[in-house]
């Protein structure tokens, strides 16, 4: 294992020791939180937690969760989450985020906001003086809306690039949608970028995630550090 997936394994050790048995768990999206559920099986296979469940913020993340044997269940029956583990692409000092380089931003947001508390485990890299400094911003769009909302965003002051793979098809959220990279730089008034985003109809979601973060679990060289709002 590298560092670097030594430090979002810690990171993700740091967020389980939190599970406690009869929880309700959102489970987040992407390779860090992949050693979350990796510690979550462990535990359960190992009787020291029992009767945890999880809500999956992606098809991905549920295909992970069924191999390792983690018991699932829906937002349908249970509308209220204990906590919600999910990773970051960014992370700034008042531990406002960017996410959504996985493109599962519209679920996870979905679920941050229906959890009691939410911890985001990141790895010293994603620590950014300001969103937007080391990513842009994930936009998920209807395709209907594509070309107008990739015009909308020019005229707010982002560079914008349609989402494709290396074969360049357009890259498919769950929901079947876009994602638009919107580069806006260093994101001065992230809560009035938010709005607007949000009043702009097609933009289903944007990976700002404003004041959602009860706790951020850094993993660095030498320390583990645990930031609350
Ligand atoms: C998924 O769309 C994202 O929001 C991820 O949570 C985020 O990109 C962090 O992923 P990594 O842990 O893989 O860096």
């Amino acid at each position: 294992m590298n560092n670097r997936e030594e430090l979002k394994r810690r990171a993700a050790d740091a967020a389980v020791v939190q599970v406690r048995s009869g929880m309700v768990l959102g489970l987040g999206s992407g390779t860090t939180v992949a050693y979350a559920l990796q510690r979550l099986a462990e535990l359960l296979r190992a009787g020291k937690i029992e009767n945890v469940c999880g809500v999956p913020s992606s098809i991905h993340t549920e295909i992970q969760a069924r191999q390792l044997g983690i018991p699932l269940t829906s937002l349908d029956r249970c509308p209220v989450l204990d906590l919600t583990i999910d990773g970051a692409d960014e992370v700034d000092p008042d531990l406002n985020l960017i996410k959504g380089g996985g493109g599962a931003l519209l679920r996870e947001k979905i679920l941050a906001q229906a959890s009691r508390r939410t911890v985001f485990i990141v790895d010293q890299s994603k620590l950014s003086p300001r969103l937007g400094s080391h990513w842009p911003l994930p936009v998920e769009v209807i395709h209907f809306a594509v070309k107008s909302i990739e015009n909308y965003l020019t005229s707010i002051g982002a560079s914008v690039e349609l989402r494709q793979t290396t074969e360049d098809n357009l890259v498919r959220t769950d929901q079947n949608n876009v994602i638009l990279d919107a580069n806006f730089g260093p994101i001065k008034k992230a809560r009035e970028l938010a709005t607007k985003l949000a009043d702009r109809a097609g933009i289903v979601a944007h990976g700002l995630f404003l004041n959602m973060a009860d706790e951020v679990i850094v993993a660095e060289e030498h320390a583990v550090r645990h930031l609350r709002r």
